[in-house]
């Protein structure tokens, strides 16, 4: 789906008219493409507070991504523990001052902000982006660590838990297409941090800010991402995926190694014939809210093997207020969107079709959180898939296996091409982005949950809305 906006913005001509009349101009936003070997491309300048612990992790990360290269900013508390950190990592950092002058530019701004224990030393995130800020390159990422607050005694937990309100605001802030996200690391979590610094600083976050993931640890050692082929050996169902996000999501999987099963209803046979064809996967013609789904997913899980990863994609909107709202919009939004895949996840669980240290991703809404004009039905399913992810994350850590949500905004598919013309264009521009998300956007956050590497990452929900201003 096209924005046309977006594109006269782009052009020469209408670049020089849109700055000359002030009219925001949203960036094309750097993406994920086969063959980027670095997840990183360019300076990074990370910092840290006194007593941080995340860095020799961080360091870790870095390390493996070639094109990167490391600064920090001299005269910070940490910057001899930084410097320490570096040698056992094996990495170079330099040294950086700033200076109003110069014409360096950050693709990465990160602070391990862990060590903060009380409000009088959040100074410390305005000593390091302060003067750094405005180098900021477009597209490029602020990312802060901290730890989460509700694991915290009382004072470090107040400071904390402040995190939230810095990135959200860098975010509003930086523009260009830039994002700014919050990790909080749980202790004992510090080395398992692979596949949340690769999502959250590569391209494949584009659509992503203003968020907060959190990351437990893992009961056993996680082993690092493989880059360019995360999901090798893995069987993933995507439902929903003959058309839009879930289409995109069913490639995305495919690019990154799974095979893939594609789920659609009866009248999309054709198309989803196609798709099985080309990503050399299986389709499986299934009407979710039929009464024999769970029992024919799971049959046909079987049959390969078991699943290790399902994606539930499918869903619908029936829009009314809720004084027009007929018995059959109400039931069937909330049959598609929530109870078949609870009924679904009771199948796959009992019977073992989804494997020990298997994945659920989902897929909200920003209307599941901040609710929606005309979608009371649909809003009340998505809100609910919130439910099942933080009611069933800790009971399904028993088993290793993740559960997590991604909730996307205004995403450029048939169904937002529907939207009248004014509306269509509010809902675009009101984000920090001033654009909608690409399908790709919200298929790479479900990568990056159901990623080997993502075994700490559970029971969260995480917008890709280019952060909207609905309900942030
Ligand atoms: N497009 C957006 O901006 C946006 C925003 C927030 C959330 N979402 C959510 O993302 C998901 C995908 O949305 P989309 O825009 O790609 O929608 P879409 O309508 O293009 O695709 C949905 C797919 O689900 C399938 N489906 C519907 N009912 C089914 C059933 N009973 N059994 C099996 N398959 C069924 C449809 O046939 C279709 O292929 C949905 O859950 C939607 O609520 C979309």
């Amino acid at each position: 789906m096209s924005d046309l906006y977006q594109t006269i913005a782009n052009s020469s001509a209408g670049n020089r008219v849109f700055s000359a009349i002030k009219l925001p101009i949203p960036l094309q936003l750097e993406r994920y493409s086969v063959g980027l070997n670095s997840f990183v491309a360019g300076d990074v300048l990370v910092g840290a507070a006194a007593n941080s612990q995340l860095m020799a992790g961080v360091l870790g990360v870095l390390k493996t991504a070639p094109a990167a290269s490391i600064h920090t900013l001299v005269g910070m508390p940490s910057e001899s523990a930084i410097q320490k950190c570096s040698v056992s990592a094996g990495v170079n950092v330099a040294n950086y001052s700033a200076s109003r002058e110069d014409k360096q530019r950050f693709k990465v701004l990160l602070l391990d902000a862990s060590g903060i224990s009380n409000t009088g030393e959040l100074a410390v995130c305005k000593q390091f982006f302060q003067p750094v800020i405005r180098k900021l390159a477009n597209c490029g990422r602020i990312l802060v660590l901290g730890r989460p607050p509700e694991q915290c005694e009382l004072d470090r937990r107040i400071a904390q838990r402040g995190l939230e309100g810095l990135v959200k605001s860098l975010g509003k802030e930086i523009g260009n297409g830039a994002s700014a996200n919050l990790v909080y690391v749980a202790e004992g979590a510090e080395h398992q941090l692979h596949s949340t610094l690769q999502f959250f600083l590569s391209p494949k976050s584009a659509y992503v800010s203003g968020q907060v993931v959190r990351v437990g640890a893992a009961d056993f050692d996680v082993a690092p991402c493989d880059w360019e082929k995360p999901l090798a050996g893995k069987l993933a169902l995507v439902t929903g995926a003959a058309q839009g996000i879930g289409m995109a999501i069913a490639e995305t999987l495919a690019r990154d190694g799974a095979t893939v099963m594609v789920l659609d209803i009866p009248p999309m046979a054709d198309k989803l014939a196609k798709l099985a064809a080309r990503l050399d996967g299986v389709a499986l013609e299934v009407d979710i809210t039929a009464a024999d789904a769970p029992a024919m997913i799971s049959s046909a899980a079987q049959v390969q093997g078991g699943l290790d990863i399902i994606v539930h994609n499918a869903g619908i909107t029936r829009d009314k207020t809720m004084a027009g709202m007929k018995d059959d919009f109400w039931n069937k939004v909330i049959d598609v969107n929530i109870s078949s895949e609870e009924r679904i996840n009771a199948r796959l669980l009992d019977d073992g079709s989804l494997k020990e240290n298997g994945r659920i991703v989902c897929v909200s809404s920003i209307s599941g959180i901040a609710g929606n004009m005309g979608q009371t039905n649909y809003a009340t399913s998505k809100a609910c898939v919130i439910g099942m992810v933080q009611g069933m994350a800790p009971e399904l850590a028993r088993k290793n296996i993740t559960i997590n949500a991604v909730a996307p905004g205004f995403i450029e598919t048939q169904m937002t091409d529907a939207i009248p013309f004014a509306i269509r264009e509010a809902g675009r521009r009101m984000n920090s982005m001033k654009q909608g998300g690409q399908p790709v956007d919200v298929a790479e956050a479900i990568g990056y949950f159901a990623s080997p590497a993502s075994q700490g990452v559970t029971g969260n929900v995480m917008r890709v809305c280019g952060q909207s201003l609905l309900g942030a």
